[in-house]
């Protein structure tokens, strides 16, 4: 199912449910080549997840929940607790694919929770997986509307002709639609106002190269390609004067997990007085970790660092060191700007004060 890109550009989307399959964009071939993997196998959406396919927090959420379903189908079940417990198997399989986003585990336990309900509910045997799609569907079309508000809110911060440095990819292809950190750059697109964006190629994946760079260009948005290593002289000639990135978890105190490299351009933020703004779903906030040194960081295979393209690129035996995340102290962060508005620090208050609100809502 190759298709050349000149031909689909416009409506590319990471996930999609088609007939019982779940379609996920080949995201590691981008910007070469649109390829989706149709999958109707759990195991093959965990492979999805932990080799990258799909990627970016909220997407994988959405792939995952997506996955469960595909569990239950072209199955006998003796009773509805059989159903119930492939579910719970699968969404506990599911959550082995990658460590650091909460966006994983958070969409799985939405699952499981429905499962349950559907499982002690009047409703038929043979009708239950597909009343557990519709929590799967409502959870892509939500992030949708989600990625919206981001844009919305973190729009406000932003005025015509500003420069703007984002690193690793917080886009459409991260979500369901829009992006976090890049929704604004598409409002902005949309309302004519002019945003000058910066990407991070952002090694060693180069998400800000094969996919930010990718989209942004596609639609239309005025976009420049950097090195990782060159975001320190973009600040000191006053190109940016703003950094917005994604996040994988926001710990309770305000700590940020993202691509590894963002830290290093948040103290660069810092030194050169720019602000630094994390945006993100409420679902990627995790009030379970009370500081980032609890978030767990993803460490992936050393050829990602030591082969470029299938070319070695390292000697043969070399150590590598290869942490996919890091974590910004929350004192790096000038704002949060979630689908609810916009948290300022002390972030263990404001974090605080929005999660109750909306536990009580
Ligand atoms: O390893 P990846 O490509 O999944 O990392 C993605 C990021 O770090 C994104 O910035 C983050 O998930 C936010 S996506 C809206």
């Amino acid at each position: 199912m190759t298709q050349q890109l000149d031909q689909h550009t416009s409506t590319l989307v990471s996930v999609r449910w088609h007939e019982d399959t779940l379609e996920l964009l080949d995201q590691r071939v981008l910007p070469g080549q649109i390829d989706y993997l149709k999958l109707t196998e759990v195991l093959h959406v965990w492979h999805g997840i932990h080799d990258l396919v799909v990627r970016g927090a909220p997407a994988i959420g959405i792939a995952a929940a997506y996955g469960v379903v595909l569990g239950t189908l072209n199955k006998q079940y003796a009773d509805r607790n059989q159903w119930l417990n492939q579910v719970i198997t699968d969404a506990e399989y599911l959550a082995t694919a990658r460590p650091t986003a909460v966006n994983l585990f958070w969409a799985l336990d939405r699952m499981k929770l429905k499962a349950k309900a559907l499982a002690e509910s009047t409703c038929p045997i043979h009708d239950l997986s597909a009343e557990l799609l519709l929590e799967a569907k409502a959870i892509h079309l939500e992030d949708e509307e989600v990625c919206r508000s981001i844009g919305e809110h973190a729009l406000g911060l932003f005025h015509d002709g500003m420069g703007v440095l984002t690193h690793c990819n917080a886009g459409g292809l991260a979500t369901a639609r829009y992006g976090t950190a890049l929704a604004p750059m598409y409002l902005a697109k949309e309302r004519g106002i002019n945003l000058k964006v910066y990407a991070d190629e952002t090694r060693p994946v180069l998400q800000g190269a094969r996919l930010t760079a990718f989209e942004l260009q596609q639609a239309g948005v005025d976009v420049t390609l950097i090195c990782d290593n060159m975001a320190a002289m973009v600040m000191q000639k006053g190109l940016v004067q703003a950094v917005i990135v994604g996040t994988d978890r926001v710990a309770a105190n305000g700590d940020v997990a993202n691509k590894i490299g963002t830290y290093g351009l948040a103290v660069l933020a810092k030194a050169h007085n720019i602000p630094f703004y994390v945006a993100c779903p409420v679902s990627t906030i995790d009030m379970d970790t009370p500081n980032g040194e609890l978030i767990p960081i993803e460490e992936r295979h050393e050829s990602e660092i030591t082969e470029a393209f299938g070319t070695r690129t390292a000697p043969s035996g070399i150590k590598v060191y290869n942490p996919a995340f890091d974590v910004t102290p929350n004192d790096y962060v000038t704002a949060i700007i979630t689908e609810h508005g916009i948290l300022k620090p002390p972030f263990h208050i404001s974090l605080k004060e929005l999660t109750t609100k909306l536990q009580h809502k």
